[in-house]
């Protein structure tokens, strides 16, 4: 590969398109079987006059390693293996990982186990250098491509039915992107603000397109082959992965956070009435039942926004802290309301409906005010100190 060749006399050097170097980013799990054959595909994919790299982010158990170490002698091109002590973020940590050790204005992220085909990495690089985009996508959804060796009926479902809600939820950051599930795809270096990405899982083009807003985006149609050797990694539990990425993509601004916030607290109705009808119906007087099943409802909107809204910022305090907390502002929000309410009626002369309403939005945004300051935001040192960082 780096035979270099005087340029040919007549040929002006500024008429050749600088093709732009790659580092082709491959995250693996137990993949021994797959690299030898990956690491072919790419050496007979990747012209000369392309400038290539392979980093492999590995969080195996097996050799794959040492695998690929050996494989590693017969390429022309560097390949380096990091292997993490610990497999934080799942596939799309160490697709971050990789980004962040990756020395080419081109990045290419792929599979490890020849789903899809190294001989596309010269196209995503030259149709990103063509459009002037900052990512390219291969997709399964438009004409010339498919998605093949997508196993059975059910994981075509699946597939479908989480592209259709994802598209949904980010019809903005999504545009142009026809297959946002695709794990397959070249960005540009300069497009990835890595320090703004918090990777969860197996959706990390997700995660690039609407955290680091590459700007200008291209496709490339891909056919999704079917595995080489091994098994798929992803599971049940990482489907619930994936809803705990869209929850936390969704909730990143105040307001979207604060929308979901009332949704898990208009939920938590269902286990208050169940606990209220379960205890009156065993004989318990209706307010020692009322309180009791407001704090079912409490507990439910607790463990929902600790999931869903506010994941990342739980490390502050530890759990049975949060909880007094949570517990302790939901509680007073009903103490509150009804000195409220008679406030706004004695007071204010309103009626008691739109006083109910006003109170109700009152003590809500108060207690979703609060919830943020006094439960998850981090303590006064953590913030100076990440402001320095
Ligand atoms: N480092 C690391 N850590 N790699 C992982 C992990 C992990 O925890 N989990 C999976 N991988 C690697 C696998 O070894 C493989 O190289 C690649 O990530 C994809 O994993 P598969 O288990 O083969 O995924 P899939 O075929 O079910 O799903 C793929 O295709 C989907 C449809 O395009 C992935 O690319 C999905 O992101 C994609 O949505
Ligand atoms: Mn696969």
């Amino acid at each position: 590969m780096s035979e270099h060749t005087a340029p040919t006399p007549g040929l002006d050097a500024a008429e050749i398109a600088e093709p732009g170097a790659v580092t082709v980013v491959v995250p693996t799990f137990n993949e021994s079987a797959n690299i030898r054959r990956l690491l072919r595909l790419i050496t007979e994919s990747v012209p000369a006059r392309l400038p290539c790299e392979v980093v492999f982010v590995d969080d195996s158990t097996d050799d794959t390693p040492e695998v690929i170490r050996a494989a590693a002698q017969d390429c022309p091109f560097p390949v380096a293996v990091l292997h993490r002590a610990e497999p934080v973020g799942g596939l799309g940590g160490a697709v971050v990982e990789g980004i962040k050790a990756a020395t080419s204005e081109w990045i290419v992220v792929m599979d490890g186990d020849c789903q899809h085909p190294p001989s596309l990495i010269p196209e995503l690089v030259a149709t990103g250098e063509r459009a002037n985009a900052g990512l390219v996508v291969a997709s399964r959804y438009i004409e010339g491509g498919s998605r093949a060796g997508l196993a059975g009926g059910y994981r075509v479902t699946v597939s479908r039915g989480a592209t259709w809600l994802t598209k949904a939820l980010f019809p903005r950051r999504l545009h142009g992107i026809s297959d946002p599930m695709s794990g397959f795809f070249a960005i540009r270096r300069s497009a990835v603000s890595a320090e703004v990405l918090k990777p969860l899982g197996y959706k990390i083009l997700l995660e690039l397109a609407v955290r680091s807003r590459p700007g200008r985006v291209a496709e490339v149609p891909f056919v999704f082959q079917d595995r080489f050797a091994g098994e798929s990694k992803s599971t049940a539990q990482e489907g619930f992965r994936f809803l705990r990425h869209l929850a936390g993509l969704r909730t990143a601004s105040p307001v979207a956070r604060m929308v979901g916030f009332g949704l898990i607290g208009a939920s938590g109705f269902v286990p208050n009435l169940v606990g209220l009808w379960a205890l009156t119906a065993l004989g318990t007087h209706y307010v020692p039942a009322e309180i009791l099943a407001n704090q079912l409802g409490v507990a439910w909107n607790f463990l929902l926004i600790e999931q869903l809204l506010f994941r990342d910022r739980r490390a502050h305090r530890r759990r049975w802290d949060r909880l007094g907390r949570f517990a302790l502002l939901a509680n007073a929000d009903l103490v509150l309301r009804i000195p409220l309410i008679a406030l706004l009626v004695g007071r204010f002369g309103m009626g008691a409906l739109p006083a109910t309403a006003l109170a109700l939005a009152m003590t809500f945004v108060l207690r979703f005010v609060g919830t943020e300051a006094l439960v998850y935001l981090p303590r006064r040192r953590g913030s100076r100190a990440r402001r320095a960082a």
